[in-house]
């Protein structure tokens, strides 16, 4: 015997006691950095809630309102301005039915935040109606083009922003021109007919 420790390693000069001593610590350490991984998962980050006032251009007059930052332009448009032409059907905007014009071009309110558009001029499909309706309001009467009608006012809108752009446009350039926006009661057919009569300058009402 030699007195020295049996767990001893002459070459290393690690002991066994102090190698045991060290794992521990090492494995401690590790099931705490674990514990707060799993604690930073479950705890989401921090959400801002503050409303702000912000002034929105909307149909040519502005108004005031109050919106959290996450708040989108459909959900103003509609819960807070009561304008609820523009229709919450597929909150990723693959639907076209919250169309609406920004700067006149036709976008998805659902995918705009609503402080986003302070400054941008925003017409929805209330601006096509009123005491001067517009061409294609009329169209879309005079040709039947809707059923349920939950499509419709994002096809308006679609179709006014189109031909806007396109006043001479063809059959085939409207169907192309119109593809981001889905009827799921399939009236295609009569809202292209619509748009086509109101290039031909053939809307009655
Ligand atoms: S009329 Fe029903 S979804 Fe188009």
């Amino acid at each position: 015997m030699t007195g020295k420790d049996p767990g001893s390693n002459a070459r290393s000069g690690v002991n066994r006691r102090a190698f045991l001593k060290g794992s521990g610590a090492v494995a401690a350490a590790t099931a705490l950095h674990q514990t707060e991984l799993a604690n930073a998962q479950e705890q989401p980050a921090a959400i801002v809630r503050e409303s702000t006032s912000i002034k929105l251009d909307v149909n040519g007059a502005e108004h005031t309102v109050k919106v959290e930052p996450r708040d989108t332009l459909l959900e103003t448009l509609r819960y807070q301005l009561d304008l609820t032409g523009a229709k919450p059907v597929s909150l990723d905007g693959s639907s076209g039915a919250c169309t609406v014009l920004v700067d006149g071009k036709p976008m998805m309110a659902s995918l705009l935040l609503s402080v986003a558009c302070q400054g941008k001029r925003i017409e929805t499909v209330e601006s096509l109606g009123g005491d001067k309706v517009d061409p294609v309001v009329r169209a879309f009467v005079t040709h039947d083009a809707e059923q349920c009608g939950f499509c419709t006012p994002g096809f308006v809108v679609a179709v006014r922003a189109f031909l806007n752009k396109n006043p001479k446009a063809t059959i085939d350039e409207i169907r192309a021109g119109l593809n981001g926006n889905i009827c799921r009661c399939g009236t295609y057919a009569n809202v292209i007919q619509a748009a086509v009569a109101v290039v031909k300058g053939d809307v009655n009402g």
